[in-house]
């Protein structure tokens, strides 16, 4: 069932719609733009890149293939998609600047790098202080994750742009452009590369927010630890597409089951916060839960999450579950929607 609504496509609010949307990813770094005339542009770019010798031979080899590359230093540099290529060609694993949500501390060249990949996608605002809403991951369960640092470094990073910028929860951003028939209530969750997001809305308001450390990458290095195969196969596998309802051979049996534990984990959370949190609000009506990400593009996603949802008895009664009309981009689309609203996290 693919019924998610659009707020950016439904033009909701569309002549307010100032400023930029920016979904920071694990796995793929994401602009939402408004148009002059009201539509919506959306780039994606892998958050990735690799670095190669800069000698000769290896400009030549580049030049070649038509790879773009950037110099820095000694070295040269292919960013986003093409260096995955690049990679899957020489047998090489691209470097990710991000891991389980948030940069990655102990490599110095993350930041430049995601630098460049933003530049890209954003471009200059088109006036100086020009708004700019960037996604961040909420607190996890699971993990000790730093936030305030993630989120220091991305608010300077685009300030020294030209814009002003404004952090948004991840499964807030998932509500804004995706449960706009709601009045933006309901429960918005994001099943992404290195985790997932959850925010349980109210009439835009969050009343909670919560992350997992546990994502596609969590999946991939699960299937191919018990498999014994390269992480980078279990991801081709996954990304190929599965039927999670009806895994065929032993390679996708196991996506599917590190799919479902996944699914299980995150339900039984959000459960346990509904029993034991305070000041939860009161839904007076059925509440709508949307799945975003790229995660949760697995073929019959949706139904495993119902059967599990169905099993799991939520101590609240849900109206629908669906999924996001285009889940790689409605976090980007829902920093916009914010934007335009004038909310943040
Ligand atoms: N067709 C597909 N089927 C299953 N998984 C997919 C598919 N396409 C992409 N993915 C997975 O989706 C994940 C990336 O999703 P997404 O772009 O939403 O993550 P992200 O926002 O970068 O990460 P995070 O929010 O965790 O920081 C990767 O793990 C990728 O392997
Ligand atoms: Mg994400």
């Amino acid at each position: 069932m693919t019924k998610g609504k659009s707020a950016a496509n439904s033009g909701v609010a569309t002549e307010r719609l100032l400023g930029k949307g920016l979904d920071v990813g694990t796995a793929n770094l994401v602009a939402a733009t408004q148009n002059p005339d009201g539509s919506i542009t959306v780039k994606l770019e892998r958050n990735a890149f690799l670095d190669v010798k800069g000698d000769v031979y290896s400009k030549a080899m580049l030049t070649k293939l038509k790879v773009p590359y950037v110099m820095r230093g000694e070295s040269l540099i292919v960013l986003g998609e093409a260096s995955f290529e690049l990679a899957n060609v020489f047998g090489r694993e691209t470097r990710r600047p991000m891991k389980d949500g948030l940069i990655a501390p102990s490599d110095a060249d993350a930041l430049p790098m995601i630098r460049l990949i933003i530049d890209q996608l954003l471009g200059a605002p088109s006036q100086h202080g020009e708004n700019c809403y960037f996604s961040v991951p909420a607190p996890s369960i699971d993990k000790d994750n730093n936030i305030i640092y993630h989120q220091g470094l991305f608010e300077g990073m685009l300030r020294s742009m030209g814009y002003t910028a404004r952090a948004i929860n991840e499964g807030h951003a998932v509500v804004f452009s995706e449960l706009a028939e709601s009045d933006f209530s309901g429960i918005g969750i994001s099943f992404g590369g290195g985790m997932a997001n959850i925010c349980v809305c109210y009439k835009t308001i969050p009343a909670l927010s919560f992350s997992i450390s546990r994502g596609g990458d969590w999946i991939d290095r699960n299937v191919s630890d018990t498999l014994g195969i390269p992480r980078s196969r279990a991801t081709h596998l996954k990304e190929r597409g599965v039927d999670i309802a009806n895994p065929q051979g032993r390679e996708e049996e196991a996506i599917t089951i590190f799919y479902r534990n996944l699914i299980q984990y995150v339900l039984m959370n959000i459960k346990n916060r509904f029993e034991t949190t305070a000041n939860m609000p009161q839904f007076h009506a059925a509440v709508p839960i949307v799945c975003s990400g790229g995660t949760a593009m697995a073929k019959n996603f949706i139904k495993v999450f119902q059967d599990e949802c169905t099993r799991i008895k939520m101590p609240i009664p849900i109206e629908s579950i669906t999924l996001a009309t285009e889940p790689l981009n409605s976090v980007a689309k829902g920093c916009l929607v914010a934007a335009a609203l004038g909310d943040g996290a």
